[in-house]
């Protein structure tokens, strides 16, 4: 009997979803007098796509007022409902005392598409990506150790960086690392800190995390300049790169593939840093100056022509955006970059300390050891030297 039963609310549930997920019939309008009806509210609340212009399009008509006699009838040629789809869709006649940005935009519907997206899968996936470079790091440790310098140490050292160098690195590494921490505390405070500590502590550690973040930025956009314009020449790519990536920067084989100052990988690296940092420099700057700098409608504008949504799956991008729209998606820009940014960091952190001996002194003294730099950077190393020998020469005094 009981399995009978089991049996019978199991074919109840499955014909329920079944019908569920048949194509909805258009509603019917009468009752609202063609305004949308509670069937629309909950089909977008569901995630379907509800065909508004039965709504953008009645308006500035006063024939398709309901009428007076009418139980949601109107008192006048034109109604309220017609107001505010005007308001809804933009073309309201509005003017404000207020004369900056985004004033007269009074009703936008992206926010709540922008707050579940960024406390859904940007928090989920962000999260994962970087506890799993960090795993991946870990397991890359435990399976080739620390890169050794293999050959017997000379204990003669060349200068690799000089202190300008240095100082645009530091000062880029030390501004990455306190945006990145506190661009994770204002992402995933609410969740992780709030239960932690209380909402008292943490009002005070978001108000101190959106001022470093806020002022710090400006010290990471001036070194990403000073390491642009100080290294750019090493790092266009030449013939070496392809060599070296064909044999994987010689990390799990015996033997190192020549190389120049910067070798393929660290190319990569550079120009990660060069490109994602600056788009999130500029990502950045549309949020620190809010509605100054709408770049997302006209991006994808070009996107939508040359086919690159249609390539990438994305279907038709919107090509007009309220202003807060804009400002949505220059913060999901900037937050997805910045985790691809800081994975790849993370690596570049792991490799310039813990993951190879010999290559802090680089960046801590600026002298290297020669091993080193023979076994790293050979091709370097030999400029290096032929212009060292050639220099007392060109030195000698004439008589
Ligand atoms: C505390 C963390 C860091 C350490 C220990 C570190 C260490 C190093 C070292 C030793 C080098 C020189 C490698 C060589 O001599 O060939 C270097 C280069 C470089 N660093 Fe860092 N770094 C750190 C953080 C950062 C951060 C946060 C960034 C960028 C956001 C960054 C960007 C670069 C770039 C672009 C280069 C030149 C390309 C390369 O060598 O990969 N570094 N770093």
């Amino acid at each position: 009997m009981r399995a009978l039963i089991a049996l019978l609310l199991t074919l109840t549930f499955l014909t329920t979803a079944h019908a569920q997920e048949a194509e909805a019939p258009a509603p019917d309008r009468s009752a609202t007098g063609g305004a949308q009806s509670l069937e629309d509210i909950l089909a977008r609340q569901r995630g379907e796509t509800v065909d508004n212009s039965f709504r953008s399009d009645a308006v500035g008509n006063p024939d398709s007022a309901a009428g007076m006699a009418n139980q949601l009838g109107t008192l006048g040629g034109s109604s309220d409902p017609e107001l505010w789809r005007a308001l809804r869709f933009g073309s309201a006649d509005i003017t404000s005392t207020y004369r900056g940005p985004a004033a007269t935009t009074l009703v936008q519907d992206g926010g709540m598409k922008w707050l579940t997206f960024r406390e859904g899968p940007l928090s989920t996936y962000g999260a994962y990506l970087m506890g799993g470079t960090l795993v991946l790091l870990a397991l890359f440790y435990l399976l080739r150790g620390r890169i050794r310098i293999d050959g017997e140490k000379t204990g003669r050292r060349i200068e690799r960086f000089k202190a300008i160098e240095r100082f645009g690195h530091w000062l880029l590494a030390g501004s990455f690392i306190l945006l990145g921490i506190t661009g994770l505390i204002t992402l995933f405070g609410r969740k992780v800190l709030i239960p932690a500590f209380g909402h008292e502590a943490f009002s005070t550690i978001a108000i101190a995390s959106k001022w470093v973040h806020n002022n710090v930025s400006w010290a990471f956009m001036i070194a990403l300049v000073m390491i642009f314009v100080m290294w750019v020449i090493h790092n266009l790519p030449d013939r070496t790169d392809i060599n070296w990536l064909l044999k994987g920067g010689g990390i799990f084989t015996k033997g190192h593939p020549p190389a120049k100052k910067f070798n393929a990988g660290q190319k990569l690296i550079f120009w990660s840093v060069i490109l994602l940092g600056g788009s999130i420099s500029v990502s950045g700057l549309a949020l620190l100056f809010p509605f100054e700098m709408n770049m997302f409608a006209a991006t994808f504008a070009k996107m939508n022509a040359w086919g690159i949504s249609g390539a990438l799956g994305l279907g038709e991008l919107p090509t007009v955006l309220a202003p807060h729209q804009e400002m949505q998606f220059a913060q999901l820009w900037h937050a997805i970059v910045s985790f691809v940014l800081m994975a790849i960091v993370l690596a570049h952190i792991y490799i310039g300390s813990v993951g190879m001996e010999g290559a802090y002194d680089a960046m801590g003294s600026g002298q290297v050891e020669e091993q080193w730099a023979k076994e790293h950077h050979s091709l370097w190393v030999e400029e290096v030297q032929a212009k060292q020998k050639a220099a007392p020469e060109s030195a000698t005094p004439a008589e």
